[in-house]
């Protein structure tokens, strides 16, 4: 994708942090007249940017505001791939439903859709995920590793692993996974993810990778349903935090813990996800297709479904649903 404008000139102007660069430098560059630089800069100080004008030296960039549009992520990434193309919107309905539709139309692997708020945001089982602007992350990557769809799966826990450890190396905090892949800090859910894949009987064309990270909403601002188990990471470090930086990492743990899935399988996948879940022993209530079950974790299997032993020593694979742990 062509830079615009505005990412034209953020690069030009950050390329010059403690000096001024005259307009007419700017408006040679990008082959614009002075007139429509000025218009930009007045747009981007409207989002939030704080650039310097003089009408003698020309324009400099004092302060970037927080957020993730591309002119902002890709100077930081430290991918190698991933991330690379970035679709940026300021509000949509969902960013999975776009990322899907980029997929059916070839969008490449690595490729990201990230949105400052999301109109319809979806969550797990019909679920909707409060998309708040400019506070939280809402990003869905598309994959398209080579797998049959039995193990699509895997690529869930791998997800909730590197965002797991994402959290912990951004804030020193440590993250329990819920099983399939709620994030939790405390008893409270800190981030989910909504994968969906598009296959045939033997493949899968591609994986959108959906993930809803809390991190600068305050806890007063959560609908009332969700206040008393949700959190995000400024309530529980207790300060604003930059939300660019925290996807620089996520994006970084998830580019890693993909190539050690397609590299290695899904063992050490598993394994991560077990010391993140520590779900063994834990006695679990299971709502799966309108069918509660409620046993003693047992395992995942090799596959990520939930083994439960049940009172009358059944074991059950649960391959959906949702989780409720008995503090008992
Ligand atoms: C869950 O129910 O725990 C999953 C929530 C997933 C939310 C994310 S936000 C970005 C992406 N776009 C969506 O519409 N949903 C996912």
């Amino acid at each position: 994708m062509k830079p615009s404008t505005d990412e034209e000139i953020l690069r030009l102007l950050r390329e010059h942090p403690s000096t001024f660069l005259s307009g007419e430098v700017i408006s040679h560059h990008l082959k614009v007249t002075r007139t429509s630089v000025w218009k930009r800069v007045r747009s981007l100080r409207a989002l939030g940017y704080e650039i310097e004008a003089s009408r003698r030296l020309g324009y400099r960039l004092v302060r970037s505001p927080d957020l993730l549009s591309p002119s902002e992520v890709k100077p930081i990434l430290k991918t190698k791939w991933m991330g690379k193309t970035i679709h940026y919107f300021h509000t949509i309905d969902s960013t999975n439903s776009e990322a899907y539709q980029l997929a059916l139309r070839g969008g490449r692997e690595g490729e990201v859709v990230i949105a400052e708020s999301q109109r319809k945001g979806r969550g797990r089982l019909g679920r909707h995920w409060f998309s708040p602007s400019f506070s939280n992350l809402y990003l869905s990557v598309i994959l398209r590793p080579k797998i049959p769809p039995y193990q699509a799966s895997l690529i869930t826990l791998m997800a909730a692993v590197a965002t797991a450890d994402a959290i912990e190396k951004f804030s020193g905090l440590h993250p329990t996974i819920k099983w399939p892949n709620d994030i939790l800090l405390g008893n409270c859910k800190v981030a989910g993810l909504l994968n969906e894949i598009h296959s045939e009987m033997d493949r899968v064309h591609f994986v959108i990778l959906g993930m809803g990270v809390n991190l600068n909403i305050d806890g007063k601002m959560f609908p009332r349903e969700i206040r008393a188990v949700a959190t995000s990471l400024k309530k529980e470090m207790g300060k604003p935090i930059s939300r660019k930086l925290f996807l620089q990492v996520l994006l970084k743990e998830l580019e890693d813990w993909y190539e050690v899935f397609l590299k290695e399988g899904g063992a050490s996948v598993l394994k991560a996800w077990r010391g993140w879940a520590q779900i063994e022993g834990k006695k679990v209530k299971v709502t799966s297709f309108g069918e509660t079950v409620v046993g003693k974790a047992v395992d995942v299997d090799p596959y990520g479904a939930l083994i439960l032993k049940t009172g009358d020593g059944e074991q059950k694979r649960i391959v959906a649903g949702d989780v409720e742990y008995d503090r008992k």
